[in-house]
């Protein structure tokens, strides 16, 4: 599966843009500025229906423009090739799938599923469990289908729980709402914890390849204390939740560990480790995700040569081009793409224009 067009209309410093990327790695050159992010923001649009940008869709309407479209062409071996897209105006956002009116966000990223490393992946390692769960999340989505389900029925029997704890509604308001929430939690704890073994399985491989001799492994946290179930974590938290006015334990609370050789690898690794370490990670979900239902992940690699000296390039360029699925890496200048991209298909970007080198 991979995008064989890709067309930008009124995207960002983009007016008009059409190009024909190869199903293999494509690799975008360009100066400061010149809008090589946004080329992969436009594709993350299409992939996820959303932007990887702190500042949400709205700005990447262009300058005096009302509306940004970004549309593409998906092959699928062996099927039939599929057209989406997206619009963005001021006021509403629409998604299409084969000209369908009904198309939904879900359904771009089960057309399209995609990975982003950009010069912040090393965020997974330093900051919040949120950036964790997302990136288990997006696997777990993927690969395990009883996933999404139970987890779209907990968020919505957690929005009720909290709605009552906030308004201090009686006990037995906040609790109706417990059964509901450990059925579901259940079923989402049981399908990160079957695809984290998965992951774990494909790690000291991939790790081994790029970081050499280090023991990497991931320690997964349910998100609740204790070894009898989240309805017992409830039941014996129920006074701190009304005081905090939220349910504080729960699948929306899990965490996943990093750690290196017994350390945590957040307190260990240097940056460009951190982004070597994590881009492993990233690359086995891509395997896994191919391992299991024979899609291969778009990747949209943002300046890969940010952090990394000569060596690591040529390792993680290696690795990229191996895994044989479509990628878009971006580069400032020419000179930094590695020896084992220049088989690639190149673009370079320049006054709002891509053309092919
Ligand atoms: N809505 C918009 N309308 C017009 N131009 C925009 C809009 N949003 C961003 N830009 C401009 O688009 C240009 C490209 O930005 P982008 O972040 O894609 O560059 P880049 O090539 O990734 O640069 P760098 O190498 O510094 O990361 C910038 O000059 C930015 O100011
Ligand atoms: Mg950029």
């Amino acid at each position: 599966m991979h995008l064989s067009s890709l067309r930008l209309h009124d995207f960002r410093c983009f007016e008009n843009v059409e190009l024909a990327p190869d199903a293999g790695v494509n690799v975008i050159t360009g100066d400061n500025a010149s809008g090589k992010t946004s080329l992969l923001e436009a594709i993350f649009f299409l992939g996820r229906g959303q932007s990887f940008r702190q500042s949400g869709p709205r700005p990447a309407i262009r300058r005096n423009a009302e509306a940004f479209t970004v549309s593409g062409e998906i092959d699928v071996p062996g099927g039939r090739s599929h057209r989406i897209g997206i619009q963005r105006t001021r006021r509403a956002i629409t998604y299409r799938r084969d000209g369908d009116p009904n198309t939904t966000r879900l359904d771009l990223v089960n057309a399209l599923p995609l990975q982003l490393i950009d010069p912040n992946v090393h965020r997974l390692l330093e900051q919040g469990p949120r950036y964790r769960r997302y990136f288990m999340d997006w696997g777990v989505f993927h690969v395990e289908h009883t996933f999404f389900p139970a987890w779209r029925r907990y968020r919505r029997a957690l929005r009720q729980r909290n709605r009552a704890l906030k308004s201090r509604w009686p006990k037995k308001d906040v609790i109706a709402w417990d059964a509901e929430l450990v059925r579901n939690a259940e079923l989402v704890d049981a399908s990160r914890r079957a695809y984290i073994d998965q992951l774990h399985a494909g790690l000291p491989a991939q790790a081994r390849r790029l970081l050499g001799d280090e023991a990497v492994s991931l320690e997964y946290d349910s998100g609740w204390r204790g070894e009898d179930g989240l309805g017992h974590a409830l039941a014996a938290n129920l006074d701190q939740d009304l005081r905090a006015g939220f349910t504080q334990q729960g699948p929306h609370r899990a965490d996943l560990r990093v750690t290196i050789a017994s350390a945590n690898a957040r307190d260990w690794v240097s940056r460009g480790q951190q982004k070597i370490l994590t881009t492993a990670l990233l690359l086995v979900q891509a395997e896994l995700l191919y391992a299991r239902r024979g899609i291969r992940p778009v990747l949209l690699i943002d300046d890969m040569a940010a952090e990394l000296g000569a060596r690591y390039r040529e390792v993680l360029a290696h690795e990229i081009a191996a895994l044989g699925g479509q990628s878009f890496v971006t580069f400032l200048e020419a000179s930094l793409v590695p020896e084992a991209l220049a088989e690639a298909r190149m673009f370079h970007v320049e006054h709002g224009a891509v053309t092919r080198r």
